[in-house]
């Protein structure tokens, strides 16, 4: 970005805002489409709706900092994602980005799946009535005790990611008398940061089994030995917010290949591939996140290609989306604090969550919109940063935006594409109370996390 190219007043002058603004928007009352949930807009007298409810009606009745999430966005992307890949193939929604009880209800009756990735997970799962065998689950560390839990009641697959893991999901399916279904879970030598591909030469992470010096194809071998375990398939996850599907052509080329191997040498072709989850979003308006169908026709293609190549039949896709789903269906509503312009550099404007309601910016440098919900403004751009109330400096939520000039204590702010890893990864940092979770659907809310309250704290603290 050139200096000239930054149009603030001489308050702003010497600062330029890192990230996505070229230019201050020239709409600050606009609410671009990409980043917000299907059914949030602007009133005519300037109040932001979702569902058709005023967002001052919801900070009244619920309370902010609050999550806000659309139901009907996110039952919407359910039934794109489903149809998308279409009757034979699978996908299973990754519970991690976001999960409660109203959530798995949706799910099944959207006719999803479910992956999760720890016992808590498969409790609020089971729990909330999601069938067993649509569960897929997932971890590096697995204790016994979650895996005999998910083995007795029947979920769907384990997926195994270590060689002890392959002989401890035996053992318990062993003595529980029954044959579990399990994938293989592989790393295949490509890493997905945001935004980029990068192939590397090494898989210097903790998970999976390495397709490289043919631990993954010995992986194979043992788990085809072991009278306990049907194995189903090869999972593969290469990382989270991609956009490139490159990172999946190479992912799904060499699965293919495992797969061929162990043909060759097993005569066994394994039914199932997952190609996991990771698709990215729009989180300002300069990210071009695609389609469900896209993504469905761009996998298909690149995987009967591949089956094509080495004569195998193709099997059975499944995918694992998580923020693909949730993460545009919810914004974070904050009410402004405090307002505090610094001379020369930019305006602070400090809402009443932060880090503990959204860790992204802090721990991954993730970029956010912002806007003025409760009234529209007239006023010119403001450089701002949007922080939060806990007692730390990168206590940030927005770190560069433009705000209207006149935002004032008691403004409602939101920040959109909040629905993935914010909730989730929510904290008590500072006896921080966790924000709720509401839900707006045909014109009703409905609390579905409610707010933690300090009778919450105070339970947990025995001493
Ligand atoms: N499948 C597996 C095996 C995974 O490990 C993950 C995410 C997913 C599916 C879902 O990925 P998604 O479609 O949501 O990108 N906390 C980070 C993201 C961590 C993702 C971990 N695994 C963040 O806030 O960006």
């Amino acid at each position: 970005m050139s200096r000239s190219a930054h149009p603030a007043g001489p308050r702003h002058a010497d600062v330029f805002p890192e990230g996505h603004y070229s230019a201050p928007p020239t709409d600050l009352n606009g609410l671009d489409g990409k980043v917000w949930a299907r059914t949030v807009e602007r009133g005519a007298d300037g109040v932001v709706r979702v569902g058709g409810i005023e967002v001052t009606r919801l900070a009244e009745e619920f309370g902010t900092p609050a999550y806000i999430l659309d139901e009907s966005d996110f039952r919407a992307r359910c039934r794109a994602w489903a149809e998308a890949f279409g009757p034979d193939a699978d996908v299973f929604y990754a519970g991690k980005a976001f999960l409660s009880r109203a959530v798995v209800r949706w799910l099944t009756e959207e006719g999803l799946n479910l992956d999760v990735c720890s016992g808590g997970e498969l409790t609020t799962a089971l729990d909330a009535g999601m069938p067993a065998e649509r569960i897929a689950f997932h971890g590096n560390n697995k204790s016994d005790a979650e895996i005999r839990r998910a083995v007795e009641t029947g979920v769907g697959r384990i997926v195994l990611d270590s060689f002890q893991e392959i002989v401890r999901v035996a053992h318990a399916a062993q003595s529980l008398g029954v044959r579990q279904r399990v994938q293989i879970r592989v790393t295949v030598g490509v890493e997905a940061h945001t935004h980029e591909f990068i192939a590397t030469a090494h898989e210097d992470q903790k998970f999976g089994i390495a397709l490289a010096g043919g631990q993954a194809a010995e992986a194979v071998r043992r788990a085809l030995s072991l009278d306990g375990l049907e194995l189903i398939g090869v999972h593969s996850h290469i990382g989270s917010q991609i956009f490139d599907m490159a990172g999946f052509e190479v992912s799904a080329r060499r699965v293919v290949q495992l797969l061929a191997q162990v043909r060759d040498e097993h005569g066994v072709e394994l039914p199932e591939i997952d190609l996991g989850g990771g698709l990215g979003i729009a989180y300002t308006p300069d990210d071009d996140p695609r389609e469900p169908h896209e993504i469905a026709k761009a996998l298909r293609d690149i995987v009967s290609r591949e089956c094509e190549a080495a004569g195998l039949a193709t099997p059975r896709i499944s995918v694992e989306p998580g923020r693909a789903i949730v993460g545009p269906t919810a914004f974070t509503l904050y009410e402004v604090g405090t307002v505090k312009p610094l001379e020369g550099l930019r305006t602070y404007v400090s809402v009443d969550g932060g880090m503990s309601d959204n860790i992204r910016t802090a721990l991954y440098d993730a970029e956010y919109t912002v806007a003025l919900v409760s009234r529209a403004s007239d006023a010119g751009p403001m450089l701002s940063r949007v922080v939060g109330k806990h007692c730390e400096s990168g206590d940030i939520v927005v770190k560069d935006a433009f705000l209207p000039e006149d935002v004032a204590p008691g403004d409602l702010l939101a920040v959109p594409a909040t629905g993935a890893y914010c909730r989730s990864m929510a904290s008590n940092y500072n006896h921080a109370l966790r924000p709720p979770v509401v839900a707006v659907g045909d014109g009703q809310t409905r609390v579905i996390v409610r707010r933690e309250t300090e009778e919450d704290l105070l339970r947990l603290d025995v001493g």
